[in-house]
């Protein structure tokens, strides 16, 4: 940007010497002189008219140094005269300074300005496994039934996974469960039996826990998966029965998949219980599909723990989550809820 020509145009027509000028010659120029500051678009343009109009070397400058050779009376006219007009140009300056400023910052403002109209990205909601949503399902129901939650080591120990459990080294039961063993003391858990092991030698009776968590097998097909989750249930109490607990497990299958269920307990075999009981609900197509096992605690197991077999009596029960899982929602390969596909994962919001 070029400095307008106003001052140029005007200043060869004043006078270098003070003493050959009038006041209405000042008056012009002081105007002339704020034209042009106000017509300076930049800092550098009006850097410059400064200057030029205020400088040591402007006219302005040379009028002020020749005061000092004039007498008393015309010192005071003259001084008078030239102080306004360095005033007038001086605030001109200012303003104009301040104008720049304040349109330099607005227009960088404008150029920052972040448009909220424009619509967001959308944020992606996620949401929790189904493994998760099934566990939290199962507990709602035996949290209001008065069970509490009770967790315990997935690396366990022979003693707490099998031994407590009535299970001894060489027992056929042992061979069921495809154990991985870390040492021949350490495994990983088959089973969340012994967290009502751990549970039973840590509290007295009356016992209403249930144990969710992770377990461990050397399996894998469309229904086994090396680890899944497991849902046990323990009750010990001074009369705890076997009708107790069938009618627990009827009225958890039936608040679980939300319907009447036709539900049959079919005599089978645990060490750790006696009796013991494989329990079946009836599908759609008449099939009896096997949901979990249960029975009444072995006195021997309530004996291993410190409990008064002679006293008490408790049962208990044990599910599969994913099983459960592929029930609800109709899958018929369970390892689909380990690969982590997206496309698999994201039909369960
Ligand atoms: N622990 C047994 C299993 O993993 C299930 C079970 C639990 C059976 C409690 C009876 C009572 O196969």
């Amino acid at each position: 940007m070029t400095t307008p020509a106003v001052t140029n145009d005007l200043l060869p027509t004043l006078p270098s010497q003070l003493s050959e000028l009038n006041e209405a010659q000042l008056n012009d120029f002081a105007t002339a002189a704020e034209t042009s500051i106000a017509q300076a678009l930049d800092m550098t343009t009006l850097q410059s008219l400064r200057v030029q109009l205020t400088g040591k070397k402007s006219f302005l400058t040379g009028w002020s140094k020749q005061l000092g050779k004039l007498d008393s009376h015309d010192k005071k006219t003259y001084g008078g005269w030239l102080h306004q007009v360095r005033s007038r140009i001086q605030e001109a300056l200012t303003s104009q300074q301040q104008h720049l400023e304040a349109k330099a910052l607005q227009t960088k403002l404008e150029a920052e300005r972040i448009d909220i109209t424009l619509p967001a990205r959308g944020a992606q909601k996620g949401h929790l496994h189904p493994v998760t949503m099934i566990t939290q399902r199962m507990q709602q129901f035996f949290v209001q039934a008065g069970f509490n939650v009770a967790t315990g080591p997935e690396v366990e120990s022979d003693y707490y996974n099998f031994e407590a459990l009535n299970i001894p080294s060489h027992h056929p039961a042992r061979a069921m469960h495809d154990t991985f063993y870390f040492d021949a003391h350490y495994l990983l858990r088959t089973h969340t039996s012994p967290v009502q092991i751990r549970t039973m030698e840590q509290s007295a009776p009356p016992i209403r826990i249930i144990c969710p968590g992770r377990v461990y097998r050397n399996d894998s097909d469309q229904t086994h998966s090396p680890m899944f989750h497991q849902l046990e249930g323990l009750m010990v109490t001074e009369s705890s029965t076997f009708a107790e607990l069938k009618g627990l497990i009827n009225e958890f299958l039936q608040a679980f998949f939300g319907k009447a269920l036709t539900v049959r307990f079919r005599p089978s075999f645990f060490p750790f219980t006696e009796p013991s009981a494989e329990v079946d609900i009836l599908d759609d197509n008449g099939n009896w599909l096997e949901v979990m096992g249960c029975g009444m605690v072995h006195p021997q197991v309530l004996t291993n723990c410190g409990i008064d077999a002679d006293k008490y009596t408790g049962f208990a029960f044990g599910m599969g989550i994913e099983r459960f899982a592929m029930l609800y929602y109709g899958i018929d390969d369970l390892r689909l809820f380990f690969q982590n596909d997206l496309r698999f994962l994201k039909q369960f919001s």
